[in-house]
């Protein structure tokens, strides 16, 4: 139970690893605030977790007045604002740059990028402002960062802007006792690699050492050693979970 006390907020917690992530910070001993676009997945999410440790939250990560409010909410539910923040929500719009619209370049931006932005930059001020210390934001990044393939131009891009922030938080707010780390996944079974064509699941296969997709628990994982003390030193850290894919 080393989360015990602690209240989290975990975006895109309606499916994948955001769901996972709801389950072990619950199973450490969190209170958690289960936030998604979609608030019938959210309240899956709960019903799955099955105790009254989850609450399911309607937040669009993509529009300032849906996280402020969800500041408020946290803030006048729970007396106080998280101190751990999941940033886990995040879409894929694949296309070749020649073909890619200006729409599926901006809704990538704006959930993924401006999203964790507005996320972190939110609740890290209510943290602030109620002098909350050992707070944790673990912000989803991605292998794809690194990996830079064909097709996914606008996704790659903001998965690496995910970690140039993070680094850059890390270093403003250190000094309130505020720990800011990024995770890389590798290729992680969820419905958003459900899209992705058989032929590139196949090769993703070859290249990846562990030979087989990860599981969202095993993201999840690694999100609940980071929103815990057991990290307390890990800062600006960007982490590859991707079973030596790289
Ligand atoms: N699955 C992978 O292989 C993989 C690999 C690397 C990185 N990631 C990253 O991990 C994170 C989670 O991925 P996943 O596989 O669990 O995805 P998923 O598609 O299973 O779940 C994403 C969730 O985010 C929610 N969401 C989308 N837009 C939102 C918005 N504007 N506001 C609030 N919620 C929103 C969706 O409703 C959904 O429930 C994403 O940031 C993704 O980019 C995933
Ligand atoms: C949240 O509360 C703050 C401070 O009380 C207020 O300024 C802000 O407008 C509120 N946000 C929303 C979306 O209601
Ligand atoms: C939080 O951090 C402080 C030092 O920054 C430490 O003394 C304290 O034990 C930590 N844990 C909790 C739960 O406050
Ligand atoms: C990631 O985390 C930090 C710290 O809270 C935040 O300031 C930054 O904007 C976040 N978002 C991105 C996109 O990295």
């Amino acid at each position: 139970m080393v989360l015990l006390g602690k209240l989290a907020i975990v975006t895109g917690a309606g499916s994948g690893i955001g769901r996972a992530t709801c389950r072990l910070l619950a199973r450490d001993g969190a209170k958690v605030i289960a936030a998604d676009r979609n608030l019938r997945a959210a309240e899956q999410t709960a019903k799955d977790i099955g105790n009254d440790h989850v609450l399911p939250l309607e937040v669009n990560v993509a529009s300032l007045e849906s996280v402020s409010k969800a500041v408020n909410y946290s803030i006048t539910q729970f007396k106080q604002p998280p101190s751990i923040v999941v940033n886990s929500a995040g879409i894929t719009r694949d296309g070749y740059l020649l073909k890619l619209t200006e729409q599926d370049y901006d809704d990538v931006y704006a959930v993924n990028l401006k999203g964790t932005f507005l996320m972190t930059q939110q609740f890290a001020r209510a943290m602030i402002e109620h002098h909350i210390r050992n707070g944790s934001v673990v912000n989803m990044s991605s292998i794809v960062a690194r990996l830079s393939n064909p097709g996914q131009a606008n996704y790659a891009a903001t998965k690496a802007g995910v970690v140039s922030l993070t680094e850059i938080a890390a270093k403003e707010f250190g000094k309130f006792g505020i720990r800011v780390n990024a995770i890389l996944p590798g290729f992680i079974d969820t419905p958003m690699v459900e899209v992705v064509p058989e032929k590139v699941k196949q090769d993703v296969l070859r290249r990846c050492p562990m030979g087989r997709l990860g599981r969202p628990e095993e993201i999840a994982e690694v999100i609940a050693f980071l929103a815990s003390e057991k990290s307390s030193y890990v800062n600006g850290a960007a982490i590859e979970v991707t079973g030596g894919l790289n």
